[in-house]
C-alpha cells in the first residue's frame, strides 16, 4: 500500500493473538476498507507470526510497549487474558492511542471507573468489547424501542446461558490457582452476566435496585492448569430481579449449565404498544432470529433482519464471533473516522461491573439491594476526535 493510502486510514496495532482475536477481532479489521493492521502483538512469538501471517499485519511485536511507541498505531486493541486488560489499556491511553478491550475491563468497579475518566482525561476513545451490543437483531429491536414503536416498556427479561460448562470435564479456565475453596465463586454472573446487564442497561436503563440467588449445579469439574476433578463451588447460574429507574421490571438468568447452543443470549421485550423478542443462539447454521407481535396482533411472528444492519459480506450464516465482531469494529472505527457519538465506552463497562457487584452481594445478603450512586463521569473531552 502506498504511503498516502495508508494515511486515509486508521493505524491499528493489536495485543493478544490467540483464539478470541483469531474468530472475532482480527477477522473485522481485514475486512474493514478503512482499517490499516499496523501490527499484532503477542508474548509468545509463534501466536504473533501466525496471525501477522493469516491477517496480513504489517509488523510484529512480542512486547506491548514497542507496540505503544509506534506512531503508525492509533487505535490498540487488547485482546488478552482477562486480568491484563486493565493494565494494558491504561498504557494505551497513556500513550494517547483510542482503546478497545475485551470484557471484562476488570473484575471490580472502581478502577473500571478510573480508566473511564483516564480516557476522557487525555481525550481518546474507548469501547468494551461487549460483543452482543453489535446483533443485528438486538440492534433493531433497540430502535422499535427508541423510536416508540413498542410504547411504554413494561418488562425486559435477558438470557445468556448454554450447556459449554454442564460437562464436569469440559475445564473451566476462569478460576485462579488460589481461589477459595470453601464458598460459591462467582462466575456465570461474571463471564457471561456482565454481557447480559449491560445489553438490559442498554435497551432499558438504569437499574435502580436488584434482587438475586446464585448456586452452584455441578459440585466436581475439571479447571485448566490443575490435575483432576476440583471440588470448587462454581456458580453455574445466577437469577436476578430488577427495578429500572424507568419503573420498568427486569428478570436475568446467567447460565453455565442450561442446555442449548452458543452464544445462549435471548432478550425479550414487552411494552404497552409491541413486544419483541431478540434470539442469538446459533441454530441450524443461523446466527439469530427476531420476533415481533403487537397489542391487536399478539402472535408472535418472526421478522426479517433489515440487511443493512448486517456488516458488508456478511450474512446470518456468518458465525457469530465474527459477524457481531465485526459490527463492533466497524462502529468503533468509523466512530473515530467520522468524530462521531461514543457508544459502549470504558464506562459503561464500569456501570456493568457496578451491577455485577450489586447482585453479588445482594444474593450474599438475601435481601433487595439499591445501586449506588455512579462516580460522576461523562465522555471524552476529545481534541480533534482523530
Ligand atoms: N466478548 C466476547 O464475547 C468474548 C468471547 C471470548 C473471549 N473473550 C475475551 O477475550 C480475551 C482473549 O480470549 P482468548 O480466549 O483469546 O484468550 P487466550 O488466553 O487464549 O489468549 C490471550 C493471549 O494474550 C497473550 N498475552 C497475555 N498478556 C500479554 C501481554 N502483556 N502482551 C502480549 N500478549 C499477551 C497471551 O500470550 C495469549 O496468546 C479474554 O479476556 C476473554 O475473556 C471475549
Amino acid at each position: 500500500m502506498s504511503e498516502s493510502g495508508r494515511m486515509s486510514k486508521l493505524g491499528v496495532g493489536l495485543i493478544g493473538a490467540n483464539r478470541w482475536a483469531r474468530a472475532a477481532h482480527l477477522p473485522a479489521y481485514a475486512a474493514h476498507e478503512r482499517v490499516d493492521l499496523v501490527a499484532v502483538c503477542d508474548l509468545v512469538p509463534e501466536r504473533a507470526r501466525a496471525l501477522q501471517t493469516e491477517f496480513g499485519a504489517r509488523k510484529v511485536y512480542f512486547d506491548h510497549r514497542e507496540l505503544l511507541a509506534d506512531p503508525e498505531v492509533r487505535v490498540v486493541d487488547v485482546c488478552t487474558s482477562t486480568h491484563t486488560h486493565l493494565e494494558l489499556s491504561l498504557a494505551a491511553i497513556a500513550a494517547g492511542k483510542h482503546v478497545l478491550c475485551e470484557k471484562p475491563l476488570h473484575t471490580a468497579a472502581e478502577p473500571a471507573f478510573a480508566a473511564a475518566a483516564a480516557a476522557a482525561a487525555r481525550g481518546v476513545r474507548t469501547k468494551l468489547g461487549f460483543t452482543f451490543r453489535y446483533s443485528p437483531a438486538i440492534r433493531q429491536l433497540k430502535d422499535w424501542i427508541e423510536s416508540g414503536r413498542l410504547g411504554e416498556i413494561f418488562h425486559v427479561h435477558g438470557f445468556e446461558q448454554n450447556s459449554q460448562f454442564l460437562d464436569p470435564d469440559f475445564p473451566l479456565r476462569q478460576v485462579a490457582p488460589d481461589a477459595p475453596r470453601d464458598r460459591l465463586l462467582p462466575a456465570s454472573i461474571v463471564g457471561y452476566g456482565s454481557h447480559l446487564v449491560d445489553l438490559l442497561r442498554w435497551l432499558a436503563g438504569d437499574f435502580s435496585a436488584v434482587a438475586a440467588t446464585m448456586r452452584n449445579f455441578v459440585p466436581e469439574r475439571q479447571v485448566v492448569g490443575m490435575q483432576g476433578r476440583q471440588r470448587i463451588a462454581v456458580e453455574d447460574g445466577t437469577v436476578a430481579l430488577v427495578e429500572f429507574a424507568s419503573g420498568a421490571q427486569g428478570l436475568l438468568q446467567s447460565s453455565y449449565i442450561a442446555i442449548g447452543n452458543y452464544p445462549g443470549v435471548e432478550i425479550r421485550v414487552y411494552g404497552s404498544k409491541g413486544a419483541g423478542i431478540a434470539r442469538l443462539i446459533s441454530e441450524f447454521g443461523v446466527a439469530e432470529s427476531l420476533k415481533f407481535a403487537s397489542a391487536d396482533a399478539v402472535e408472535f411472528r418472526e421478522v426479517a433482519i433489515e440487511p443493512v444492519r448486517l456488516p458488508p459480506g456478511t450474512t446470518l450464516a456468518t458465525p457469530w464471533p465474527e459477524l457481531y465482531y465485526r459490527n463492533l469494529i466497524r462502529h468503533f472505527v468509523d466512530e473515530i473516522l467520522a468524530d462521531g457519538p461514543e457508544e459502549c465506552t470504558f464506562r459503561d463497562g464500569a456501570m456493568s461491573q457496578q451491577i455485577v457487584d450489586t447482585i453479588i452481594a445482594a444474593h450474599a445478603e438475601r435481601r433487595w439491594l439499591d445501586m449506588p450512586p455512579a462516580p460522576p463521569g461523562g465522555t471524552a473531552a476529545r481534541a480533534g476526535g482523530r
